[in-house]
């Protein structure tokens, strides 16, 4: 029997030719991030059944997908896949968990479980600039394809997997993402608006991923996480959360394409049957969560949680220690080998960044990201410790956190997207303006991956275009996207602006200016006559 199981959030329990696949199990009753984020609702099955799996695929390091309580359980011997990327971080938690067998695996490279069942792995690193580390699994499940999609959207080759002909598609409609909810740049009424827009864009992505993947089948997951932290709370509740369902986006599926779709919740069990019969795809329910409704059922879910969660939330924290003395040297030297080592980074970060880190052994700091400035040839620079106490001068982004919660990063028990996903720091920024180079280097702060994509991002693309033909005219458009690489020969034209199916960028046909976020691409609308060599050249 071919089945799917939902283990709650974006982790499934893949059973074909009698072999156990898990994805993404990410199954703690502490929940990820410090007990930030929990999985809504939570599994009622038997974990310790799913304990022995045959191989394990881990998508990306995030907390709410790499679980080392879940994996500590694991048997060391059992497979454990992932995709290569640049960034090496989650293989060497992996080593340091124990496990033997780590399968790094380039794109569409195939690892077979047993003979029918077969799992090839992409990256958004495919063809594309390298400033991801999330993957996909595509699934071979006897004459049945399955793309578990996560949180990838479609920074991906797109056509290439349209041309494998997918069955069921599995892809999230909630975002994972901090901005704007932890910005004091904004009031409550404009946090809400941004907010909107975000969830907007995660429903919206579910439903462009699978028009252009034109599934036979698909299912949202992945979300909404649950926070118990009463501080954090009030980003859960509300039809206006930040973080839809997947009944909402199978609604919006429904509501806009001809493409089935289907609800699971954890323990629900997709099976798969012979192609063609008409019970092909047959849903059998978990009963713990028969009457459940994702939308309907949010408040009730969580008072009848309520007492117990808070009691983890608090156990963990408490778990937290505090910052030991030196934090700052800890932190200046976290920062200095970016500094120093990478002046493409600081050309492109350019600002000065203050972080106000409160308790113990904190202190309001500097990492300064201009360039460095001589007067005359000789002179010393203006500010050449780069990493220094606040001296009032005024920065354009600013973080608050604790020092415990800082320290975590410095350790390396938390990479600075996990502390920013915990979504207990504040941010503030001004100008108002994303700078995608910082979270860049937030999210990789690894040199070998650093370097990658400055090489992508230099590298001569020239030839990397594609011919557009929108409203009667020709247009020659960079055909990568310059956020994550998706490709934009991929996307969709809306009101003169093309919008990018990674993220929805939405960039100008008349100057190739972002409208909604920081950044450009090259366009050039074309001469009639000019049409016809571009189109030549782009076939070479
Ligand atoms: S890849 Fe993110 S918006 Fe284009």
């Amino acid at each position: 029997m071919t089945s799917i199981e939902l283990l709650g959030h974006s982790g499934l329990a893949v059973r074909h030719a009698g072999k156990l696949l898990l994805c993404d199990p990410w199954m703690s009753r502490q929940g990820a991030y410090n007990a930030s984020w929990f999985q809504y609702p939570e599994y009622k099955g038997d974990l310790e059944a799913l304990t022995s799996p045959d191989v394990v695929y881990i998508s990306h390091e995030h907390l709410d997908h790499y679980d080392p309580e879940f994996l500590g359980r694991v048997p060391r011997s059992v497979p454990v896949l992932t995709g290569r990327v640049h960034k090496k971080r989650l293989v060497s938690r992996l080593r340091r968990l124990g496990f033997q067998t780590i399968v790094e695996l380039d794109n569409f490279e195939a690892f077979e479980v047993a003979p029918g069942f077969v799992v090839k792995i992409a990256t958004p690193t495919f063809k594309c600039p390298p400033h991801w580390f999330d993957s996909c699994a595509l699934l071979e499940l006897g004459d049945h394809k399955v793309l578990n999609l996560n949180d990838c959207n479609l920074a991906l080759p797109v056509a290439d997997l349209r041309a494998e002909g997918i069955d069921v598609l599995l892809a999230q409609a909630t975002p994972a993402i901090w901005y704007p909810l932890v910005y004091t740049t904004y009031d409550e009424a404009r946090k809400k608006e941004l907010a909107a827009v975000r969830r907007e864009s995660a429903i919206s992505s579910f439903v462009t991923s699978a028009k252009a993947l034109q599934p036979r089948l698909a299912i949202p997951f992945a979300g909404p996480p649950c926070f118990f932290d009463p501080e954090l709370a009030r980003f859960f509740f509300g039809p206006d959360s930040m973080f839809p369902s997947p009944s909402v986006a199978a609604a919006r599926l429904a509501a806009e394409t001809e493409i089935a779709g289907m609800v699971l919740k954890p323990g629900d069990v997709l099976v798969i049957g012979e192609r063609g019969a008409p019970d092909e795809f047959r849903l059998e329910p978990c009963e713990a969560y028969a009457d459940f409704d994702y939308e309907r059922d949010r408040t009730a879910y969580y008072e009848l949680h309520r007492a117990e969660k808070e009691r983890v939330v608090a156990e963990v924290l408490a778990a937290v220690p505090p910052a030991a003395p030196g934090l700052f040297e800890r932190f200046r030297r976290h920062f200095l080998p970016f500094l120093k080592g990478h002046p493409y980074f600081v050309e492109h970060i350019g600002m000065r960044l203050l972080f106000r880190i409160t308790g113990e052994h904190g202190g309001n700091w500097i990492v300064d990201f201009r360039p460095q400035t001589q007067s005359a040839p000789g002179a010393p620079v203006a500010k050449p410790e780069l990493v220094y106490p606040d001296d009032g001068e005024p920065c354009q982004y600013e973080f608050e956190m604790t020092s415990a919660l800082l320290d975590q990063v410095m350790r390396d028990e938390l990479s600075w997207e996990d502390a920013f996903l915990s979504l207990r720091f504040k941010a503030h920024r001004d100008p108002d303006r994303y700078n995608q180079h910082l979270f860049t280097l937030f999210k990789m702060s690894d040199s070998r991956a650093l370097h990658a994509i400055q090489k992508a991002e230099t590298a001569d693309r020239e030839h990397d275009t594609f011919v557009l033909e929108t409203g009667g005219k020709c247009y020659e458009v960079q055909r990568f996207c310059p956020h994550g690489g998706s490709d934009l020969s991929e996307a969709d034209v809306e009101g003169g602006q093309i919008v990018c199916p990674g993220h929805h960028w939405r960039f100008s046909l008349s100057d190739g200016v972002c409208t909604n976020a920081a950044g450009r691409i090259r366009i050039r609308e074309l001469p009639a006559d000019d049409t016809v060599k571009v189109r030549a050249a782009a076939k070479a």
